[in-house]
């Protein structure tokens, strides 16, 4: 394992350490991506997961929205399937649709045949994280994995789904077969967050992005103890870690019980219920609705300083701390200027 390096400096992992940054962090979920020139230009000639099968172009389109925007943190330009495909599933990415599987995975059968992540399999992710933590400087990079409940609605639907309702038909109908699904992807989440956190990783995400189609109860039973067991495996790393996912006003509570320090939260809850809901001392993450950047500077910098201000509500309310971001991620018909103001707003304020 490489010694992480300290960044002392940084307000990103002071704020998501649970201490007081000296002004409120700001990046962006996708900021790397289909919002700029630079990045269509790369993806004109390389499939999306050949391009995250290649050290060099992760490097390069990892850096792009830091160079562009200034933002305080970078994000690994990689996706949730990476880790499944170097798991030996048949996989793509589909351009404006998303992830499609081969095999989809319905029976014990095919769950029994699910391979653990071999790690030499995504060894590109490995050199493009060391590539990275040389060229960042002072930024630091955060790398991420899906969540075990996001995974799975992947592979047992085959591809992205309005209601999950195979997943959810697996999770109450055979909950012996979901249970053994959600063990070997939790396997899987964490090696490859291992991976990462081995090559030098400063802080890591864990993106459950559908958990928010799950009640309360049926989150508790089916999702939470497999999720947990990914940060209780990972605190030793000692880096900061975070928790996030869509829709989740009424989960945020059991979200934080997980035992990530920070908590993403989508644009529907304001930071301030947020805070009463996770756990004191939980640092949060959010939540400008990214269609609000569609609206025009005008719109956006107000907006802005609205969430600027719930955050300091929220801090007043017991969160350790607020790092702005969207509540979901950058949409691909933003106006990347505008994001480049809104750091440099964020960052005055
Ligand atoms: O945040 C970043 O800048 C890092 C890059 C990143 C990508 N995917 C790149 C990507 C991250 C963190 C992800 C995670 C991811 N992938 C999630 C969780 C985050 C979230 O948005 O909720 C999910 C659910 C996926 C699955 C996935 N991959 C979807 C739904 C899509 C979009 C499909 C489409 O084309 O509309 C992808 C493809 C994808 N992942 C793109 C990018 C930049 C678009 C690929 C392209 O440029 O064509």
């Amino acid at each position: 394992m490489n010694t992480r390096r300290e960044l002392p400096s940084s307000p990103y992992l002071a704020a998501a350490a649970g201490r007081t940054p000296n002004r409120v962090p700001v990046w962006f979920m996708r900021q790397a991506g289909r919002s700029l020139p630079e990045y269509r230009q790369l993806r004109a000639t390389h499939k999306m997961l050949d391009a995250c099968f290649d050290a060099e172009l992760v490097t390069e389109i990892t850096l792009q929205p830091v160079r562009r925007h200034q933002v305080d943190a970078a994000i690994l330009f990689s996706d949730i399937v990476v880790p499944l495909r170097g798991a030996g599933i048949d996989l793509d990415i589909v351009p404006d649709v998303g992830p499609v599987i081969a095999h989809p995975i319905r029976t014990d059968a095919d769950v029994a045949a699910i391979k653990p992540l071999d790690p030499q399999q995504v060894a590109p992710v490995s050199d493009a994280v060391s590539l990275l933590v040389a060229a960042l400087g002072e930024v630091p990079l955060i790398g991420f994995a899906g969540a075990p409940f996001t995974l799975a609605s992947y592979l047992v639907e085959g591809g992205p789904s309005k209601n999950h309702e195979r997943t959810k038909a697996m999770m109450f109908g055979a909950p012996q077969t979901w249970h053994a699904l959600m063990t070997a992807l939790t396997d899987i989440t964490i090696g490859f967050l291992q991976v990462q956190l081995a090559a030098g990783v400063d802080a890591i995400q864990v993106f459950d992005s559908w958990a928010g189609t799950l009640s309360l109860r049926d989150y508790r039973t089916h999702v939470l103890p497999h999720s947990s067991r990914v940060f209780a495996t990972l605190a030793d790393a000692g880096v900061p870690m975070t928790h996030f996912g869509v829709g989740t006003a009424e989960l945020l509570g059991a979200m934080s019980e997980a035992g990530a320090g920070v908590v993403g939260v989508d644009w529907r809850t304001a930071l301030a219920d947020a805070a009463t809901r996770v756990r004191p001392g939980t640092a949060l993450q959010g939540n400008l609705d990214p269609v609000v950047l569609l609206a025009g500077w005008e719109v956006a910098q107000q907006h802005t300083r609205a969430v600027i201000e719930d955050g300091r509500r929220a801090v007043a309310a017991g969160a350790a701390a607020h790092i702005f971001n969207l509540g979901h991620g950058v949409l691909p018909p933003t106006d990347p200027g505008i994001i480049t103001d809104l750091v440099a707003l964020v960052k005055s304020l």
